[in-house]
């Protein structure tokens, strides 16, 4: 790691919190009778105290701007917060430098409640060691106060970086002889972080990522999906989706067979019914050459630049189907994966159980069935009894889930086990 404690200005460093506070901003403004600003002024409020940018921006005197910011939180505390988003990669950057055991910390001129309230909205309060921001009279909070605020006593300065998009951030930084990174992604003006003496300037929160990390970029997290057919993965993927999405991390949704143009077309070939009397072997070598393509293509370029890729069904599917209910045995198909697997392994998997008799009646209203669907009732028991043992085998990746609940209290469980590993 490139330091010991890393902190952080929230609003255009973490966050895109712009549409939030300009829509506030506009807010207080109409209902003081002010003339409205223009998108690009309502955007300089980003990140400095909103006291001085109400004097600055609108020639407001002491008095109107207290009441100006009384109106803004009014329709900010409640609204504006919400109109925000993480950048894409900072929950992955700020999970990664915990996880290599550094401080890491909030320093942001947001009041304090409102900063903690946004890190549980985003789920990233589990990365924070401390949320630095002022109270709510402090509106000229000092940069170096709260910077000094967000680190445990007695830290070394030269062993800590300060990330903004603001000038404040940098200059704050280099006057604790602290280093001032530049998070150009952000609210700054052209210049303005060179300008104030930042020790390196980024224009992509990647590149930035890659810098505060040592060079390397965080590597993402893999998840999979499996179950019997009908046990409802898609539902809990698409709430899944939803879930991650508003956390802020970047997501590839896939699926085998498939899920690159090579494997989608190995994949018609397996599951047409047209392809009745192919040989079990001949189904499995399939199934491990759909996979190493889709892992070589999708998964693994993916986990490289810290995505959470989350694909339905995998390699314990092949254990499952094939080696238990195909019966070609676990070293066959474990040897016949080894290119797959030596590129990407699941960091957790959700196995969703289900018995057979409502997994039947489930598949009943669906789509069409498909070759494997329309296997006999002794290989389903295999495949459920594959499931079985690849649980029993590795409880700390696999959770088991029972799918046989409402679709709520499934995707609570499905939320507890992801929560876990981010
Ligand atoms: P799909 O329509 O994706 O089924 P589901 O919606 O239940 O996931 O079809 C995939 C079928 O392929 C499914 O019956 C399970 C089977 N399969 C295997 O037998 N081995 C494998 O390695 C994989 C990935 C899937």
């Amino acid at each position: 790691m490139k330091y010991d404690y890393y902190l952080f200005d929230f609003d255009g460093t973490v966050a895109d919190t712009g549409e939030g506070i300009r829509r506030s901003v506009a807010y207080s403004l109409e209902k003081m009778g002010f003339p409205p600003l223009n998108e690009a002024t309502l955007s300089r409020f980003i990140g400095p105290p909103l006291h001085d940018s109400y004097m600055e921006f609108c020639g407001m005197d002491d008095e109107q701007a207290e009441r100006a910011i009384a109106l803004y939180r009014e329709r900010y505390v409640d609204i504006g917060l919400y109109e925000s988003h993480l950048y894409p990669g900072m929950a992955m950057l700020l999970r990664a430098l915990k996880r290599g055991g550094a401080w890491v910390a909030i320093a942001s001129a947001k009041p304090t409640f409102m900063l903690q309230r946004l890190a549980k909205h985003f789920g990233i309060d589990k990365y924070l060691d401390a949320i630095s921001g002022t109270g709510l009279d402090r509106h000229s909070a000092d940069k170096r106060d709260l910077i000094l605020a967000a680190l445990p006593e007695g830290a070394d300065l030269s062993r800590a970086c300060m990330c903004g998009d603001r000038r404040f951030d940098v200059e704050a930084a280099a006057g604790l002889g602290m280093a001032g990174v530049g998070a150009d992604y952000g609210y700054s003006m052209p210049g303005e972080l060179a300008g104030a003496g930042a020790c390196a300037v980024f224009g992509a929160l990647s590149d930035m990522a890659q810098y505060l990390l040592g060079g390397e970029l965080p590597r993402g997290l893999f998840l999979t999906l499996e179950g019997s057919d009908g046990c409802g993965k898609s539902t809990q993927l698409a709430l899944l989706r939803e879930y991650l999405e508003k956390r802020g991390f970047e997501l590839v949704l896939t699926r085998e067979p498939g899920g690159c143009p090579i494997s989608e077309r190995i994949r018609e070939v397996i599951l047409s019914l047209d392809s009745k009397g192919m040989s079990d072997e001949c189904e499995a070598l399939l199934y491990a050459a759909s996979r190493v393509e889709h892992v070589r293509e999708v998964v693994e370029p993916a986990l490289k630049c810290g995505k959470i890729v989350i694909c339905d069904r995998f390699l314990d599917s092949s254990i499952a189907y094939q080696a238990y209910g195909r019966e070609l045995g676990e070293d066959f198909i474990r040897q016949i994966n080894t290119p797959a697997i030596r590129l990407a392994k699941p960091d957790r998997t959700l196995l969703l159980t289900l018995d057979r008799a409502q997994a039947r009646r489930r598949l009943a209203q669906g789509a069409p069935l498909d070759r494997l669907e329309l296997e006999k009732e002794d290989f389903f028991a295999r495949v459920q009894a594959g499931y079985e043992a690849l649980a029993k085998a590795e409880p700390e990746r696999i959770a088991v889930i029972d799918a046989s609940r409402g679709i709520d209290e499934v995707f609570e469980a499905v939320k507890a086990a992801v929560d876990e590993v981010l």
